[in-house]
């Protein structure tokens, strides 16, 4: 059978690199093309030296991509609104790892995004594209939209007791984020420069993270749940960190949440649960997912509060971005969800 073929626009940034190495690698696709337009007619490998002898392919500009099977968009915000017609006349299948169509409600991404929506009718055409949360619907879909790296450890974490309806909207949901620097992109700033960004432990968005939106959007059933979410920025290069905390309705012992997450991850190839009695990793930690599809997922409950503390990793640019891309596509083609995403990660690392 011959292979699909695929390109990544905006192959040169971090999520895009993720994607190319992913990609080299799938059995089932072929990698035609890659856009940068800042390294038009370079090798691959020299933005991404990972990939040296893995392809001889060079980066071409957004404007001579060709007709493909499947289109990934790793571009900045805005860019696939602003040319969405343009970009399906060249695909029948877009993957767009960007924040652009991750809301189905127009009003909702006007107030998390402060500006109108370029195409707000073509929101809830776009399935976001966790596959844990929307399988069923990945099988379908034409137009799929990745989900934001700490949104997805957030929902990922809460996803099983929100599915059993032990979250109560009027309980507080406390979200704190720790992410690596990667999470911003490969462009430059102050913020990013050694100095500054060495040994940070930094607040960078205590309230009004835009991920927030999304998991409100993706754990509430009919009544909105009341999410608190936090970010900080600390010292990693890849991965992220979400500490959950919650207040089940009703409380359940630990015994009963145990089997809750065992029973609604038994059969997701990428999410494990991590608790342990002893040891130095007893519960998750993004360190050891580096360049990896898993998830990790623990928790402890606090008898004396009735507090639970839900926590989840992965890497931001793997399961949190790229790798989670591919398994919907995956999921897009009818495969194996795991095909092309096995590598276990690395330790030490
Ligand atoms: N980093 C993460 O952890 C993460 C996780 C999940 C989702 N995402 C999302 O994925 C997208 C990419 O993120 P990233 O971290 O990979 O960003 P990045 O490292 O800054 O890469 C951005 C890419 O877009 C290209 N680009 C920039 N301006 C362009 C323009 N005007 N026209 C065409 N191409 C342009 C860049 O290359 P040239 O400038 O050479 O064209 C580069 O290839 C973002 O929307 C981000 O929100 C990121």
């Amino acid at each position: 059978m011959s292979r699909l073929t695929v390109a990544v626009a905006g192959g040169s940034g971090y999520i895009g690199g993720e994607l190319v190495r992913l990609l080299l690698q799938h059995p089932a696709v072929e990698l035609t093309q890659v856009t940068s337009e800042s390294n038009r007619g370079k090798f691959l490998h020299q933005v991404h030296p990972n990939l040296r002898r893995q392809t001889r392919l060079k980066f071409v500009r957004m404007d001579e991509l060709q007709d493909c099977d499947i289109l990934f968009l790793a571009l900045p915000h805005g860019m696939t609104q602003s040319r969405l017609e343009a970009l399906q006349a060249l695909s029948e299948r877009i993957i767009d790892l960007s924040s652009d169509f991750r809301l189905r409600d127009p009003l909702l991404y006007k107030t998390w995004y402060g500006h109108d929506h370029v195409c707000p009718e073509r929101l809830s055409s776009f399935v976001y594209g966790i596959p844990e949360l929307h399988r069923d619907a990945l099988a379908f879909a034409t137009h799929v939209s990745g989900a934001g790296c700490l949104a997805t450890a957030t929902l990922l974490g809460l996803y099983p007791l929100a599915r059993a309806g032990l979250l109560a909207p009027e309980a507080p949901i406390v979200v704190e984020a720790k992410v690596g620097s990667s999470a911003s992109g490969n462009k430059p700033s102050l913020a990013s420069h050694h100095p500054e960004r060495h040994g940070a432990v930094r607040s960078f968005k205590p309230t009004g993270h835009r991920h927030t939106a999304e998991v409100i959007q993706e754990l509430s059933g009919n009544t909105s749940l009341s999410v608190h979410f936090s970010a900080t920025a600390i010292e990693m290069v890849r991965g992220v960190l979400t500490t959950s905390h919650v207040f089940l309705d009703p409380p359940l012992r630990e015994n009963d949440i145990r089997s809750l997450y065992r029973e609604a991850y038994k059969d997701e190839p990428f999410m494990r649960l991590v608790k342990e009695k002893q040891g130095a990793y007893r519960y998750p930690e993004p360190k050891i997912l580096s360049g990896s599809n898993f998830c990790d997922v623990g928790f402890e409950s606090d008898p004396h509060s009735g507090r639970v503390v839900v926590l989840c990793a992965l890497d931001n640019l793997v399961k949190g971005g790229a790798g989670n891309g591919v398994q919907a596509m995956n999921c897009m083609l009818g495969l194996d969800e795991t095909t092309g995403l096995t590598f276990p990660g690395l330790h030490p690392v």
